[in-house]
């Protein structure tokens, strides 16, 4: 598989990781193989070559903060956008990974079009264009006969999506309900041990949990951008952040977090996916409540399903590596569906 990769911060160096470390056994257990032809990205640099870029040397020179250092070798590219790789280049895969824009979704959603027209499927890490124009998307790839996978979107590589839409492709989802954003459950886990939000947000921060602009974190807006993917994959909505009533946990304040505990109760930000709509709110759960065991930068979900009741899964909800690992899945079930 040749790999456009859009992005190169924390999820896409982490997916580069995996490549690096895991491409041997991948191959050999899985026949799988992904080239990374090219990488763009909004303040390294860009860089394309149609036999593959050197990954170790990718990473080596994205920690400088610029690919300038990359080695040159003939006939690599450093003059070409996102578009030009597409239009021009040879990939068969788009991997979208850079920041979210839960406002207008772009730049992303216009290479992620323009991707689908030339007839590259596509991946998303990035959730903007899943929660802003799914349908539109999930249109145009299954008329053209291409995919389009976005497990990293939710639950980083916990397959949420996965199971959701291939495991129980069978069942009907009735709801999804769950802890859906990593930075803020690692916030409240580390403000009841005493720890100032500040200082907890920077944690988050610092071990790549929060979004660039970490507003939508706490704000419960990437609470909500999730809350609208699942409603429009699950139950064929196309709801906008309008449905939906979203508040975060700015206002929750070490005292509230101390009185809750006296009581016997714990704040989780839960989010809510429904067929009419959806909600983020802080809630105080009781301590049997099995979401309120569900600490850190972990996140938990309940599909409620027709035919199987109730199942959760509990994982990662972010992380450089947990969410890398997301692109790999969806490129190993493109690769098993194709
Ligand atoms: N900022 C997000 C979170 C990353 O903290 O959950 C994963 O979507």
């Amino acid at each position: 598989m040749k790999l456009i990769l859009i992005g190169f911060g924390a999820v896409g160096q982490g997916f580069a990781e995996i490549l690096l470390e895991h491409g041997d056994a991948l191959q050999a257990r899985h026949d799988f193989s992904a080239h990374i032809v090219g990488v763009v990205t909004a303040s390294k640099g860009n860089l394309y070559h149609p036999a593959g870029l050197d990954i170790a040397q990718l990473l080596r020179t994205a920690e400088t903060g610029s690919f300038s250092d990359y080695p040159e070798s003939e006939p690599l590219r450093r003059d070409w956008d996102a578009n030009d790789m597409i239009l021009r280049g040879s990939a068969d895969v788009l991997l979208e990974a850079s920041p979210t824009n839960l406002e207008t979704a772009q730049p992303a959603l216009a290479t992620c079009h323009l991707a689908l027209d030339q007839g590259l499927h596509i991946v998303l890490a990035n959730k903007g264009p899943v929660a802003l124009d799914y349908g539109c998307l999930r249109e145009k790839a299954d008329a053209k006969g291409l995919h389009m996978r976005y497990e990293a979107t939710v639950m980083a590589g916990t397959p949420t999506m996965h199971l959701a839409e291939d495991a129980l492709a069978g069942c009907a989802i009735r709801s999804a309900r769950g802890i859906l954003n990593g930075t803020t459950n690692y916030i409240l886990t580390q403000m009841e041990t005493g720890m100032t939000y500040a200082d907890a947000l920077a944690q988050a921060q610092d071990l790549g949990y929060a979004e660039t602009d970490p507003t939508a974190d706490v704000e419960g807006w990437d609470a909500a951008g999730k809350v609208l993917i699942l409603a429009n994959a699950l139950f064929g909505n196309s709801l906008t952040m309008n449905d939906l009533d979203v508040q975060g946990i700015t206002d929750i304040s070490s005292e509230d977090i101390d009185r809750a505990r006296q009581s016997g109760h714990r704040y989780k930000l839960i989010a809510e996916a429904r067929p009419d709509g959806g909600a983020v709110s802080p809630q105080q759960l009781p301590m049997s409540d099995p979401l309120a065991s569900v600490g850190g930068s972990t996140n938990a979900i309940t599909l409620d399903t027709d035919l199987l009741g109730k199942i959760t899964l509990i994982g990662a909800g972010a992380g450089k590596l947990e969410t890398g690992y997301a692109l790999l899945s969806d490129l190993m079930a493109i690769q098993r569906a194709t």
